[in-house]
């Protein structure tokens, strides 16, 4: 696809169709809408007064009408964005995405979006252009027959007044960060024989290879030796073997506080069977999404390597298979951790927590000063949480607060969960150091927290249970059902936020 910015007349523009968001209870009359409105001979004042179309979230309505004079499109298509108050420069990612999902359908190829948001240039055509490209996502890979048609080639944004080199710089920036978030998803949806421990290190490498990264895959042998007891006892049970994989962003200009390094570390588990501590059958299909922790941390280092700040970034991804098997860890085995620490696993579907600690610890051991682990840890969550908030956890509030902060200006909720010695205590183990579950049925979302926490030294560390928001199950006006691609873009703001 095609994107481009314009300044000049947003009426005039060179496309087939306009795309226009409209508020709730916003007059056609008024002053935004009123040449839009006279161009369409009418039309969104009728549309609007038989209350056809009423700007509530989501709605759309399209309007088809005779150009005259200079103005070239025949269409106009009317996004609904709910109430202005709750407008902001990340909605302009829905309003594009919602937009061009309903003219792709339509036969459009050419169209025009008018933001009308406030904020900087370079952020709105950011936004649009991230939208427009994740809203192009589908989970249609492997049909052979029946693909979703994508009809939208050329992309205009149109901001008022605004400097050409600022929307250019917004629409590469939107165009590296949409096409990241594409590639997490792309990965959380491979069926697990594909995507497995070993595809997935081949596909971070590949990733790695395209925008300058490096990239280091750890086999099992080598993580034996670092003594990644409990990474290792997770993937006991799979004939597919277990992959640390570690990319390294190192800018060419450092202007970080001396000595920080941020690591982004994620779950991979490419399949989640419980391992002996079997799931039920119903549902079980779910856990082919299980690495999208993994898939959020390679999508992201790959925004990093585009964007290029200038600090230095590492990204962790533990790739493990969870299976039953006659060599798979029992329920009450005893292993030993990367940190020394010993762990009772008395359930070997808590398996996410297990991989983590040796992940967060190597992490640690590489230089890491601050640490965000991503994971789909626990069901636990989507009963606290649902689909609409990230739960985050961590051992310094500045930071947690950070993360949550930098998620309102991307768009994307996280809600706190409490941690401390008295949740610490239960999961303490009556043989080992401690066991990887706590009571059953109580703040499971906490227990996984903590026992990560266990394997964290001096760094600062947060931890993101994205299980809830990972996966969408319907599909949206902006985007299909299915994998999100949730937390990258609050993450890219973190790093260049510690520029
Ligand atoms: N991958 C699951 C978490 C999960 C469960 C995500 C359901 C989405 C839907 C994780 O490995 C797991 O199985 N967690 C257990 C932990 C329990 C055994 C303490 C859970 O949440 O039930
Ligand atoms: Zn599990
Ligand atoms: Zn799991």
């Amino acid at each position: 696809m095609k994107f481009q910015g314009i300044t000049g007349d947003f009426a005039q523009a060179d496309a087939d169709a306009l795309a226009v968001p409209v508020f709730k209870g916003e007059k056609a009359g008024g002053s935004e809408l009123r040449e839009l409105d006279k161009i369409t001979g009418g039309l969104i004042t009728s549309v609007m007064t038989a209350e056809e179309f009423k700007g509530e979230a989501g709605e759309t309505a399209l309007l088809r009408f005779s150009p005259k004079g200079a103005v070239k499109a025949s269409r106009m298509v009317l996004i609904g964005m709910g109430e202005k108050a709750d407008y902001s420069v990340h909605s302009v990612a829905h309003l594009a995405g919602t937009a061009v999902r309903f003219l792709n359908k339509r036969n459009i190829k050419r169209m025009a979006l008018l933001p009308r948001a406030e904020g900087e240039t370079a952020e709105i055509a950011q936004f649009a252009v991230q939208g427009c490209i994740t809203s192009q996502f589908e989970l249609d890979k492997y049909k052979t027959k029946e693909k979703n048609e994508k009809e939208v080639s050329t992309f205009y944004v149109h901001i008022e007044g605004a400097k050409a080199s600022d929307i250019n710089r917004g629409l590469t920036r939107g165009k590296a960060i949409g096409e990241s978030m594409n590639l997490t998803r792309e990965l959380a949806n491979e069926p697990p024989n594909i995507l497995t421990p070993t595809e997935m290190a081949s596909r971070a490498q590949k990733m790695a290879r395209q925008v300058g990264l490096k990239c280091e895959v750890l086999d099992e042998a080598r993580m034996k030796k670092m003594g990644m007891g409990s990474l290792l006892s997770v993937s006991a049970g799979s004939a597919e073997p277990a992959k640390l994989i570690v990319l390294r962003y190192t800018p060419t200009r450092n202007t970080g506080k001396k000595g920080d390094l941020l690591a982004l570390v994620g779950k991979g588990i490419t399949f989640d069977t419980g391992g002996i501590s079997i799931k039920p059958a119903e549902g079980m299909e779910a856990m082919k999404y299980d690495m999208s922790g993994g898939a959020t941390v390679i999508g992201t280092m790959r925004a990093v390597a585009l964007l290029k700040p200038t600090v230095p970034v590492i990204g962790v991804i533990a790739a493990v298979e969870n299976m039953p098997d006659g060599k798979a860890t029992r329920p009450s085995d005893v292993v030993t951790a990367m940190n020394g620490k010993t762990v009772e696993i008395l359930n070997t579907d808590a398996e996410g927590r297990l991989i983590l600690a040796d992940a967060v610890a190597y992490a640690e051991q590489q230089g890491a000063t601050r640490i965000v682990d991503m994971a789909t840890l626990t069901g636990a969550v989507i009963i606290a949480l649902g689909n609409l908030n990230t739960g985050i956890m961590g051992n310094d509030q500045a930071f947690v607060d950070e993360i949550i902060d930098l998620g309102k200006e991307a768009g994307e909720n996280f809600w706190q969960l409490p941690l401390g010695k008295e949740y610490s205590k239960q999961i303490k183990s009556d043989i080992a150091d401690i066991k990887n579950i706590g009571p059953r049925g109580k703040a499971g979302t906490i227990m996984g927290a903590v026992f990560i926490q266990e394997f964290v030294d001096k760094a600062k560390w947060a931890h993101l249970d994205i299980a809830g928001t990972a996966w969408e199950d319907s599909v949206r006006p902006h985007q299909a059902k299915g994998p999100t691609g949730v937390a990258i873009r609050t993450l890219i703001k973190l790093v260049e936020s510690s520029q």
